[in-house]
């Protein structure tokens, strides 16, 4: 763990930005993204102001969610050491934030990101972080990306934007790299989110990985056609994040899809949570993803020892 809260500067690096902005401009902006983010329109982002209302709106969300999905990761598989990560899609480097808050020893990232303005951000948000030489930025096309050799590689927020032609190169080239232990792909937690993470958790067990998290498991996944595998973290909004989404509350909960795949076999546990869970003195009722199909549960207290674990259980926990 690092000794800066990186998540407060993260929140102030963002906030220097956007100094001399109109916090207006940029609001009329979030709500053109916010549209387009909903109907799944993948432009290229066409002006600084989008890039910048991308940043204060998505930013703090994204990089909350995928250190949730790093934290899992660490919980199922302490043992799997990450030095090296290869992030492809880097966007405004969301991920270093993330990674640097778990991983103490990380000797470098490789950030690929086709939007050079994008990495231009990137490289004043890190700019004052004490591993800021540890960054190795690449403005590139990441399917022309051949050396995946890097401990961790990671799509953050991108799958959404490709084809399955690239999607299944890109599970391709993971497994052609001797060195590259673990893959991780992270999404909306919406239909479509889901949809592009089920889509690669089927290569990857294709091509014999094993799941991380959140599976239990290597089954076919039992989600409902409708329903869609989601997970979430809550996000402190700042006043410029609040103004900017007009919103009211002071917290946000993203929700999203992730799948976390090493190439080596993992120790899992039987289930993962998938609802909130419903808590009484008495019992406890859980919707679990447990041997290939979602299961309801209910642990009662006379059985002590799981019901003092499952009274603590929220929606994302794996369970026995
Ligand atoms: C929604 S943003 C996510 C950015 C970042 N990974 C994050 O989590 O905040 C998707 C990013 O993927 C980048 N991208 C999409 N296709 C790409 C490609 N073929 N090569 C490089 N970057 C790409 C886009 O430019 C954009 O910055």
């Amino acid at each position: 763990m690092n000794n800066i809260d990186l998540e407060k500067t993260l929140f102030d690096e963002i906030k220097k930005l956007l100094e001399n902005l109109s916090l207006k401009e940029l609001r009329n902006i979030n709500l053109g993204l916010t549209k387009r983010y909903k109907e799944r329109v993948h432009n290229k982002f066409l002006s600084d102001s989008q890039r910048l209302a991308y940043i204060t709106s998505r930013m703090p969300s994204t990089f909350k969610a995928l250190l949730k999905a790093l934290q899992e990761m660490v919980k199922i598989a302490p043992e799997i050491k990450i030095q090296t990560v290869l992030d492809l899609g880097s966007g405004p480097g969301t991920s270093v934030w993330s990674l640097f808050s778990i991983f103490e020893d990380i000797l470098k990232i490789n950030l690929i990101e086709k939007d050079a303005k994008l990495v231009e951000y990137a490289k004043v948000l890190t700019k004052n972080l004490p591993f800021e030489n540890k960054l190795h930025f690449e403005i590139n096309d990441l399917l022309k990306i051949k050396n995946y050799d890097s401990d961790l590689v990671i799509l953050s927020y991108v799958a959404n934007e490709l084809k399955d032609y690239a999607l299944d190169k890109i599970v391709n080239n993971w497994f052609k790299s001797e060195s590259s232990k673990v893959i991780l792909f992270i999404e909306p937690g919406t239909k479509y989110g889901f949809k592009s993470i089920n889509y690669v958790r089927d290569r990857l067990i294709d091509k014999g990985a094993s799941m991380i998290a959140p599976c239990p498991n290597e089954l076919k996944c039992p989600m409902k056609k409708n329903d869609w595998c989601h997970f979430y973290v809550r996000v402190k909004r700042t006043k410029q994040h609040q103004y900017i989404k007009n919103a009211t509350l002071a917290y946000e909960d993203e929700k999203f899809s992730y799948v976390i795949a090493s190439k080596d076999p993992v120790r899992k546990p039987n289930s993962r949570v998938l609802r909130y869970p419903k808590t009484s003195k008495t019992e406890v009722n859980l919707v679990l993803c447990k041997e290939g199909q979602i299961k309801q549960e209910s642990i009662y207290i006379k059985d002590r020892k799981n019901f003092k674990i499952a009274k603590k259980l929220d929606w994302g926990d794996s369970f026995i």
